[in-house]
């Protein structure tokens, strides 16, 4: 619906008034929401403006298949529909956007906080009947570890919903974060009739399938009465006064050190408020910038290729055990051809058909660029948290793995595939699908998840993709925490004393299990020269 003359301000900036590298015209960003709040639909909406329209299918495809978990595993077998919605790159009035998508259902959350390790900005939809929900906090708080700007979009306005300003008190109340509203709303539900731009004095209205556009000199001007009815006009102008008293004003730094959020209202179903939405997105979230690596700091500018794999995503073809490996660009330019250095290994890894996610015209692109994600192929080579380069000897740091609650003995009936089982728990692992851990005593591999559903696929797929049927036993633990100390000597009598109730993760690094929280919190007393870490950052 939205169908409104093109922002002067954002083209002015992509054409070369302000920094005009291809990195200053990017922006990537992923969507958080609970469920249902509608990021399925206006990811689609999104995507219309970019052009991407083949895709758009596509993406309802993927939010049908969040409600059972045989349509799940048949679609994610289809191979190719989920690597192309994984990330989905449109043009929009000059400037690029990289939309990377994170999986719906809360068993996958380690994946999508992954995903929110490779973004500069994030959208937090909310349903305008529903507020905030578990879902859509547990994913702020991940954006807030990272200090990611967010802005919000308050969705559903065209169905009867909560007072605005009672939303808006809860954001600010349940996630203390600054709320400063960007678009109003004119009535609600059934009279729900358009925004007004508190930022730019325009007004927008519904009219039919079109949007009107009726631009103001401030609240007073006679024209707001010539468009709405009086009623209207009034309650409008008094909930403005109350805005500007009750809510701070714009504030760019704060909105990108991630302590105010703009918010902006509208209807992702009936396409009204996105375009402003994505408007906000390119003139205020930033453009891909320095990221800390170990011992550095990298800059976009910076002519050398560096990136880092934050998601794995194996092709399901049982015949061909391909995988892509998704790179986040961080500085440099990327063309087919290249070799990289994954600084891990030291290895070399050639580069020579990495996907683009272009999706403009359906041209394959040659090149990437930071802020820009691309899909490398290969054969179980690289694995997440991996950092490759040109050359240089450098680590990014920050995708986590997150202690797993569920933990799980694996059993396989035929011993004789015991080798079988290790190589593919540990291909399994290199693409973040389960987390693996070697027991000290020498007993049989223990998996851990984060959510059940993890365990499922990595059952289904132990027994298609490697021919290996297992089952799994419970164990006493439910918890994990990774275990470090300055003190090496400490370090060694733990894995001594702990040697039933710990492990090696994938990298070697010593964890403990514990069957409560009350055991591990006497472990940590006993042990004050230890510390046990929830989180641990791969790299
Ligand atoms: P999700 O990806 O966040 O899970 O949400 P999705 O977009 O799938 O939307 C969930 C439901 O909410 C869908 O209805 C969708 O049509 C509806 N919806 C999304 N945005 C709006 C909006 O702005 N206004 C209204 N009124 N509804 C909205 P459904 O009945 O579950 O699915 P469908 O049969 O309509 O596809």
């Amino acid at each position: 619906m939205d169908q409104l003359p093109p922002d002067a301000a954002i083209l002015e900036a992509a054409a070369g008034a302000l920094p005009s590298s291809p990195a200053a015209r990017r922006r990537t960003f992923a969507i958080i929401s609970h469920p249902d709040a509608g990021k399925t639909t206006l990811t689609e909406k999104l995507l219309l403006f970019g052009g991407a329209i083949q895709l758009a299918g596509q993406v309802r495809a993927k939010g049908d298949r969040r409600r059972t978990r045989s349509d799940w595993m048949k679609i994610e077998q289809d191979r190719g529909i989920s690597v192309a919605t994984s990330v989905m790159t449109f043009e929009h009035e000059g400037l690029v956007y990289n939309l990377l998508d994170t999986p719906g259902h809360e068993d996958f959350s380690e994946d999508t906080y992954r995903t929110l390790t490779a973004v500069d900005a994030a959208v937090m939809v909310i349903d305008a009947a529903k507020g905030i929900e578990a879902q859509t906090r547990k994913l702020f708080e991940v954006c807030r570890l990272r200090d990611i700007p967010i802005i919000t979009f308050i969705n559903k306005m065209d169905r009867e919903g909560r007072d605005p300003f009672e939303l808006l008190d809860e954001i600010e109340k349940t996630l203390a974060l600054d709320v400063c509203p960007v678009t109003w709303p004119v009535g609600m539900g059934r009279d729900f009739r358009g925004t007004y731009d508190l930022l730019n004095n325009r007004l927008l209205l519904i009219e039919g399938e079109t949007v009107r556009e009726v631009p103001l000199t401030s609240l007073d001007d006679p024209a707001l009465d010539a468009a709405i009815p009086p009623e209207r006009a009034t309650a409008l102008r008094e909930e403005a006064l109350l805005v500007e008293a009750g809510f701070p004003a714009f504030d760019l730094e704060a909105f990108r050190t991630g302590h105010l959020t703009p918010v902006y209202v509208g209807s992702a179903l009936r396409n009204f408020g996105v375009l402003q939405l994505l408007r906000g997105l390119g003139r205020y979230a930033p453009a891909p910038g320095p990221r800390a690596a170990e011992g550095r700091t990298v800059t976009p500018e910076e002519p050398a290729l560096t990136g880092f794999v934050f998601k794995i995503q194996a092709n399901m073809d049982p015949n061909h055990r391909d995988r892509v490996a998704f790179l986040r660009i961080c500085s440099g330019r990327l063309q087919k051809g290249m070799r990289l250095k994954q600084v891990r290994t030291g290895k070399q890894v050639p580069v020579n058909a990495p996907l683009f996610f272009f999706a403009q015209d359906r041209q394959v692109a040659e090149e990437a660029f930071p802020g820009d994600v691309v899909g490398i192929a290969n054969h179980g080579i690289l694995r997440i948290g991996d950092t490759l380069t040109e050359g240089e000897d450098l680590a990014f740091r920050g995708v986590p793995s997150f202690a797993p609650e569920i933990l799980r003995r694996v059993r396989i009936e035929d011993a004789m595939a015991a080798k079988k089982l290790k190589r593919a728990l540990e291909q399994l692992a290199d693409e973040g699908v389960v987390q693996l851990f070697r027991p000290l005593d020498g007993t049989p591999w223990v998996v851990g998840v984060v959510g059940s559903l993890q365990l499922d696929v990595l059952g289904s797929r132990l027994k298609a993709e490697y021919g290996v049927p297992t089952a799994f036993d419970a164990t006493p633990w439910n918890t994990v925490r990774w275990v470090t100390s300055d003190d090496p000597a400490a370090l060694e009598r733990f894995r001594r004393e702990a040697s039933h109730d710990s492990a090696e993760d994938h990298d070697n690094a010593l964890v403990a299990f514990f069957a409560s929280d009350w055991r591990r919190r006497r472990a940590e007393e006993e042990h004050p020269g230890l510390k046990f870490h929830e989180v641990r950052e791969q790299h």
